[in-house]
């Protein structure tokens, strides 16, 4: 078997870079472990930059997008008992998006198949060359070897890429503490997004669609969900979000409960030889930021602009500068989700004069208009370079 590109993992990063190439004329085949109902339904992120939502739209994935996505023109901070609106959109000029991952996985994978394209899934890649540029995987009970000029991995951060770059400086922070997502039947209590830095912990509510709520709460990293019965997660909630004014959260049945663990996580760099890294393959952010799915998106966007370049021009260049570029971005995703997890969650450590300086750190961006604007540039994300 031979194709131009050989993409290891079907999550949105693998899938776009597969969408993106194909528009141009280049081949790809998608290898993906898992089957096509678990990519298609697994919880994660919700919140697409305008960047990211631009290149799905621009590459013609964006019809459902523009029907169902609820485009948003700011976010509320909430803590000491009250509401500070940042104004995303007054202060930037850009909007944001909730559009879950799962749905932008569905529309990626039916235009991929309607197009002709190669996506195999139950299809794990266990060995990749990057030198020679191949890669094994196991597929309806046989091994085969799939060569190519490129591997893109696209397999997230459990994934076999990483481990195939020899020599890889890798930078980490590990915190004291989870998410604890839900999804639920309910209509949103809000309008907007609230990030709530509470004594108890973080909160934050989100939203799927005008009847669906998605709502997070900061855990231990090892929280047994069994502790956590529908209505202890909708009191510690309704505690969390709690103002002085007596603010509402409306309750209904969850549908979804899990516990994600929390890191910070950089591989560098993002090429060896053939093969590219792209996504959480290649780095993790904590989530409080909304920056995971969206650095996937533009990694791939990047990489795609690159490939095309050398199938069309024959040049090198983009490729050549592909790790650099995308890591300038990545660095900044890093450290601003870093800011806004360490502003807005309890650390169990944190000592009196810790927990004064976080308060009077949320007070100052609640209170001014040049921090709200630096929280709102990063939260909406740069232009891609
Ligand atoms: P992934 O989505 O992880 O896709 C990688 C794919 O590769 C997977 O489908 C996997 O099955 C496949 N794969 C792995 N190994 C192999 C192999 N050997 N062979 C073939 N295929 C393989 N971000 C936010 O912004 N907000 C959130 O609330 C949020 N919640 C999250 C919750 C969880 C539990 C996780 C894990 C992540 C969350 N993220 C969140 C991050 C965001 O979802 C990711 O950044 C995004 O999924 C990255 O996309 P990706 O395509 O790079 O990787
Ligand atoms: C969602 C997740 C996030 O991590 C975030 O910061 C905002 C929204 C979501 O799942 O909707």
């Amino acid at each position: 078997m031979r194709t131009q590109v050989a993409i290891v993992g079907g999550g949105p990063a693998g899938l776009l870079l597969s969408h993106l190439l194909h528009r141009q004329g280049i081949a790809s085949v998608v290898l993906e472990s898992r089957d096509r109902a678990y990519v298609e339904h697994r919880q994660r992120a919700g919140m697409l930059e305008q960047g990211t939502t631009d290149v799905l739209r621009e590459s013609g994935v964006g019809e459902r997008l523009d029907r169902e996505g609820l485009v948003h023109h700011g976010l509320e901070l909430r803590f000491g008992g009250a509401s500070h609106r940042i104004p995303l959109t007054d202060l930037t000029g850009r909007t944001v998006t909730v559009y879950a991952q799962t749905e932008i996985v569905k529309d990626l994978v039916a235009r991929r198949l309607a197009d002709g394209g190669d996506v195999r899934f139950e299809a794990e890649v266990v060995e990749i060359d990057p030198i020679a540029p191949s890669v094994t995987f196991r597929h309806e009970g046989a091994v085969r070897t799939l060569e190519c000029d490129y591997v893109a991995g696209c397999d997230g951060f459990h994934g076999v890429s990483r481990p195939a770059v020899p020599g890889l400086r890798t930078f980490e922070r590990e915190y004291s503490f989870a998410w604890l997502g839900v999804l639920a039947d309910v209509a949103p209590s809000t309008d907007e997004l609230i990030y709530a830095g509470h004594e108890r912990g973080f909160a934050l509510h989100s939203l799927r669609s005008p009847k669906v709520s998605r709502l997070y709460l900061q855990v231990a990293p090892d929280e047994d969900l069994a502790a956590w019965p529908d209505e202890r997660i909708w009191s510690e909630l309704a505690a969390r979000f709690a103002t002085d004014d007596g603010w509402k959260l409306h309750e209904g049945p969850i549908t979804d409960k899990a516990v994600t663990p929390m890191r910070s996580f950089v591989a560098e760099p993002m090429r060896h030889d053939r093969l590219f890294l792209a996504g959480d393959a290649a780095h993790i952010v904590p989530p409080t930021g909304a920056k995971g799915l969206n650095l996937a998106v533009s990694d791939v966007t990047i990489l795609a602009r690159a490939l095309i370049e050398r199938y069309e021009l024959g040049s090198e260049t983009l490729l050549d500068g592909y790790s650099a570029t995308c890591l300038r971005r990545v660095w900044r995703a890093e450290h601003f989700s870093y800011w806004m997890t360490t502003l807005l969650h309890a650390d169990p450590a944190a000592d009196d004069f810790a927990r004064r300086l976080q308060r009077s750190h949320l007070d100052y961006v609640g209170g001014s208009v040049a921090a709200k604007t630096s929280l709102a540039e990063n939260y909406v994300g740069l232009p891609l370079e």
